[in-house]
């Protein structure tokens, strides 16, 4: 039928995250963001023929579909349904001390923003979910509804970086007093009659970062991002490389200072890498991508979690 998996999901840099996660035969390598897993199949086409590949991913229809695109690849795979904040126990209960390489590559999949039933996104009218997990009690719908207006202000303003939080604060509570907002499409009119004229008719969509940040809330995306760099670290073997592919600005600085900061690390990429222009031109949602990459030196780190004190 012409059907390719990466009509779900076409992996942002791949071949820069090939070149610097440089995987080889009898490597062990954790793809934390498995999404439709185009990444981790070229990963494990690069680990022939006995790498072993650790998928993770927090949402679990993104490992149905990853599942069945590495099927053939057997026990070279293992797919975890978890957060990669748990990477630590997600090693442990493997048996797994130390790894040649990790992937990060954040945020949202083009099958979660795509799907109106996720509710991630103003384009398509669906319920306001965003949730990565569905296990998680936290909606987007209850953010909205429930949250004092100061708390919103903050939310908006912090994760969305957005200049009109306080406006689009007080609108969200005032119109959730005549009825609740329950769609993704009705909080976006709500955000756009928010903000001055002149907002409505910038480059962005006025609700793109409102959006943004409520999905970064709802699925606590800084604190997992935080706690998951750090196990990370701590589990590359001496050699082993770690690679983070963020989308804004508020994940990248994490990043970039995480890597910077750890002593057992040597950074790859003194500036990010950037997608290139004809990336671009064939897959725009790659526009904002930014790959930072570090590899573990100190034999310090050798012994994986139990060294180190
Ligand atoms: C941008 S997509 C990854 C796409 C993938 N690299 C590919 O080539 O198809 C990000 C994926 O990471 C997952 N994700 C985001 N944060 C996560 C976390 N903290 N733990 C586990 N999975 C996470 C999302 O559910 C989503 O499926």
């Amino acid at each position: 039928m012409g059907f390719s998996y990466d009509e779900l999901h076409i992996p942002v840099m791949a071949e820069e995250v090939l070149k610097l996660l440089n995987p080889r035969s009898g490597g062990i390598y954790v793809d934390c963001t498995l999404g439709a897993g185009g990444h981790a199949e070229r990963i494990l086409e690069a680990s022939k023929p006995d790498g072993l590949l650790i998928g993770i991913d927090m949402d679990e229809s993104a490992l149905k579909v990853a599942g069945e695109r590495l099927k053939r690849f057997g026990e070279r795979v293992k797919l975890i349904h978890a957060n990669f904040a748990e990477l630590d126990r997600i090693l442990d209960e493997l048996e797994i001390g130390e790894v040649d390489g990790v992937l990060m590559d954040l945020g949202v999949s083009w099958m979660q923003l795509s799907d109106p039933e996720r509710g991630f996104s103003f384009q398509v009218d669906g319920p306001l979910d965003m949730r990565m997990d569905r296990r998680n009690p936290v909606t987007a719908m209850k953010v909205v509804n429930e949250l004092s207006e100061e708390e919103l202000r903050r939310i908006i303003r912090e994760y969305g970086e957005e200049r009109y939080a306080g406006r689009i604060a007080r609108k969200i509570v005032s119109m959730r007093e005549i009825a609740p907002i329950t769609t993704t499409g009705q909080l976006a009119r709500v955000i756009e009659s928010a903000v001055p004229p002149k907002a409505r008719r910038g480059r962005i969509h006025p609700a793109t970062r409102t959006f943004q940040a409520i999905r970064i809330y709802v699925n606590r995306e800084l604190e997992n991002l935080e706690r998951g760099l750090k196990s990370a670290i701590e589990r590359l073997r001496p050699g082993g490389r770690i690679c983070v592919i963020s989308f804004h600005s508020l994940e990248d600085r994490i990043v970039k200072r995480t890597l910077k900061s750890s002593p057992e690390l040597k950074v790859l990429t003194k500036k990010p890498l950037r997608p290139s222009e004809e990336e671009i031109k064939r897959n725009p949602r790659s526009r904002s991508a930014k790959l930072r990459a570090a590899e573990a030196t100190s034999t310090d780190s050798g012994g994986g979690k139990e060294v180190g004190g």
